[in-house]
């Protein structure tokens, strides 16, 4: 019955006739927000095309550029993520849907492409450098407390880095499984610590089609150096953001648009003093982290990798 009627109103007379009759065979769709969601996007996309009267080569151009997206994507990379980042569409719907750092909860930040699920669970304090990484070490000391300023205790906390070469470990054979992953618990004060090395700024990965829009568009491909977070405790909006490093040149133009002013952290560089442990070698950084989690649901996001 459905696809007769959908028939009856499906000859096209002409462009201004196609978005009209595509949505009419969409209005029955019973679950109301994919109604709303599916349709929204097919008149945009339709908006689009009016707007700049897209010519069939520019068509050809685009569908070639969404099929190689998917066919870049595998298990340890997520081509789809990084054109989404690249545009500002996660930025964009992170912070629509989390808070930006307004009065009371830590500003979100993108997930980005990289968090892996089983990070390995790390005793506060202990090191997330899994393989001779270089770089000045890195003591981070951090504190979760609820939008009361109490301590949020027995929050899991997955952290995750790319190395002073500025590769994950998943995209670099020269470093251990994990390496500068940790998975941490707070404690009953909402604290954890962690032994790491000074993030640098790295380029997103640019053999893609997202390295063809880069250059096309005469972008860098850089992100300013940072860490990432990602807070879990039941009763608590997950928490995802990162903390930047605040002399990154590269700060006023992360090439996926991640910084927002209160996320820049203030690493401290120590060249004499006591180290955190005895084989320190000057300089050393120490970072202060407070994280404010809001009481909401708790979920995990999909690993873009594995
Ligand atoms: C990241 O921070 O890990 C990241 C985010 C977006 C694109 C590429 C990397
Ligand atoms: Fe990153």
């Amino acid at each position: 019955m459905h696809q007769k009627a959908n028939q009856r109103s499906g000859i096209i007379g002409s462009a201004d006739e196609v978005t009209p009759v595509v949505l009419a065979t969409m209005q029955d769709t019973p679950n109301p927000r994919l109604r709303e969601v599916a349709a929204a996007f097919v008149r945009h996309m339709h908006a689009f095309a009016r707007e700049v009267k897209l010519t069939e080569a520019e068509y050809d151009i685009g569908i070639d550029f969404v099929n190689r997206i998917g066919q870049a994507t595998h298990d340890s990379h997520n081509e789809g993520i990084l054109f989404a980042d690249a545009i500002g569409f996660s930025t964009l719907v992170c912070l629509l849907n989390n808070g930006a750092g307004g009065a009371s909860e830590t500003a979100s930040a993108l997930l980005g492409p990289f968090w892996r699920m089983n990070s390995p669970r790390t005793a506060s304090g202990g090191s997330i450098v899994r393989s001779p990484t270089p770089g000045p070490e890195l003591f981070v000391s951090a504190v979760v407390r609820d939008t009361g300023g109490k301590p949020v205790a027995c929050a899991e906390v997955d952290v995750w880095q790319s190395s002073p070469v500025g590769l994950y470990e998943n995209q670099d054979d020269g470093q251990a499984d994990m390496n500068l992953r940790g998975k941490f618990t707070t404690d009953a004060e909402g604290r954890f610590g962690f032994r790491s090395v000074k993030p640098a700024g790295y380029p997103v990965p640019t053999e893609g089609p997202v390295g063809d829009m880069l250059r096309a568009q005469k972008r860098h491909p850089y992100r300013p150096a940072h860490l990432h977070f990602l807070i879990y405790r039941s009763g608590f909006k997950t928490l995802v953001t990162q903390i930047f490093v605040d002399d990154d040149e590269n700060l006023e133009s992360d090439v996926v648009f991640g910084v927002t002013r209160a996320l820049v952290g203030e690493f401290r560089r120590h060249d004499s003093g006591t180290p955190p442990a005895a084989d320190v070698k000057t300089p050393w950084f120490t970072l202060d982290a407070a994280f404010v989690m809001a009481a909401g649901e708790a979920k995990l996001p999909v690993p873009p990798i594995k």
